[in-house]
């Protein structure tokens, strides 16, 4: 035990709704316990926002809010949204939190990082061939195009109703999201592929001029463009060609989605939100997994935590610089999935559950937590340890080192 004060961090958590709460209490739990193990200490700010919001308050989140928000280390968020709310005539919309969140506090790339842990190999309908050498991420752009580019509403006219969203982007709104995707790009294989729709698209052109303006920056890095339509395809014909991928926001959501089913399921993969803003052990961001609210399966103990979970571990790295607690929770999902775990997500089609310990969330919850620290030396040291699961692991979640 080291002397002194613990570093205390802030974080804010949004729950939201459907699956939400359930993944985020995992996550917490999980937070707490690496915090035992790794001596700081943890302040949790609740904010209600999303559904739950608009039921509270009249409004998905509010102002005063996101400002309190802003003002702590990092944000971790479930999810957002559900049937109860789906009216498409409302005013107020669940996800209306997620923008205020994104373009209000300039979280401007969304980092989607997607690995295949070897023993869900089987939960992945593609052929195991296929998903050797997987570990590839997706730089999505969050803050523009079609997300809040206006006008964006629906009108009656002479000839029958009109809707018009409108896909917009300026030269810098490009160039930060470029920027840091080479960047990241640079730490990792040194591939870096932009995606767009160039042959249609004025956007597109501009995205992939700022792209060749660029690579000059970054000589190490080797650059491809990819029309996003042959990349939708590539993603499962190949996917292990890709390194990092950086696209706008649109379709950054549809491909993540798409490669989540290499990972073997959506409920798997975890993210980022950073903007440039720093504080005072990294730069602030807002942590999800990439899944939804799945109100199917709400309050039932079956929503996969480790999406979440995995979230909470890159919060740790990117915004309170905690990376050895970090390698640790990634590690310990690592050895719950060795030893069996599985929620029902990842319980291939093909087979019977024979071996596996098929577990609820809170059962998956248990099983990670046990397992932190478990193997301190290993995940501690920071070096790579000798265990290749829990190195493809921590390999596939390293992202740039903080500065
Ligand atoms: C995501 C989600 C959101 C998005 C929805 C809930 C608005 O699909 O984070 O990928 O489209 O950004
Ligand atoms: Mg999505």
């Amino acid at each position: 035990m080291s002397a002194g004060p613990l570093p205390t961090y802030r974080i804010a958590v949004i729950a939201g709704d459907g699956v939400g709460p359930e993944v985020v209490g995992a996550a917490r739990r999980v937070l707490e316990a690496a915090a035992t193990a790794h001596n700081f200490g943890l302040e949790w700010l609740e904010i209600t926002a999303g559904g739950v919001g608009i039921d509270t308050y009249g409004v998905a989140i509010r102002a005063d809010d996101i400002d309190a928000a802003a003002a702590t280390d990092a944000i971790l968020l479930g999810a957002v949204g559900g049937p109860r709310w789906d009216d498409p005539n409302a005013a107020v919309r669940p996800e209306q939190a997620l923008f205020a969140l994104r373009g209000g506090l300039e979280l401007f790339a969304n980092l989607r990082p997607v690995s295949i842990h070897p023993a869900l190999v089987p939960s992945s309908p593609l052929r195991p061939v296929l998903l050797d050498g997987v570990d590839l991420l997706i730089v999505r752009e969050l803050t523009s195009g079609l997300y809040f580019g206006r006008p964006s509403e629906e009108r009656a006219t002479a000839d029958g109703r009109v809707a018009i969203d409108t896909l917009w982007y300026t030269e810098a709104e490009i160039r930060r999201v470029v920027r840091l995707a080479f960047d990241l790009a640079r730490g990792r294989r040194g591939k870096l592929t932009s995606v767009d729709k160039a042959n249609v698209l004025a956007t597109s052109r501009l995205w992939r001029k700022v792209v060749e303006e660029e690579r000059g920056s970054f000589p190490e890095v080797e650059v491809g463009h990819q029309l996003v339509d042959s990349c939708a395809m590539l993603l499962v014909k190949q996917p292990a060609a890709f390194d990092v991928l950086v696209t706008e926001n649109l379709f950054g959501d549809i491909l993540s989605d798409e490669a989540s089913v290499l990972a073997g399921s959506l409920g798997m993969l975890p993210s980022a939100s950073l903007g440039e803003r720093r504080t005072a052990h990294g730069r602030f961001g807002l942590y999800e997994p990439i899944h939804g609210s799945a109100p199917d399966i709400a309050g039932r103990d079956l929503a996969n935590p480790l999406g979440t979970i995995l979230s909470a571990a890159m919060l740790l790295r990117w915004s309170l610089g905690q990376e050895a607690a970090a390698r640790a929770i990634e590690a310990a999902v690592g050895a719950a999935l060795d030893d069996g775990y599985r929620t029902r997500d990842l319980v291939p089609a093909a087979t019977d559950a024979g071996g596996l310990r098929v577990v609820g969330t809170a059962g998956m919850t248990d099983a990670v937590i046990e397992r932190l620290g478990q193997r301190p030396g290993q995940v501690d040291s920071g070096g790579a340890g000798d265990d290749d699961t829990v190195a493809s692991m921590i390999a596939a979640n390293t992202l740039l080192g903080l500065p």
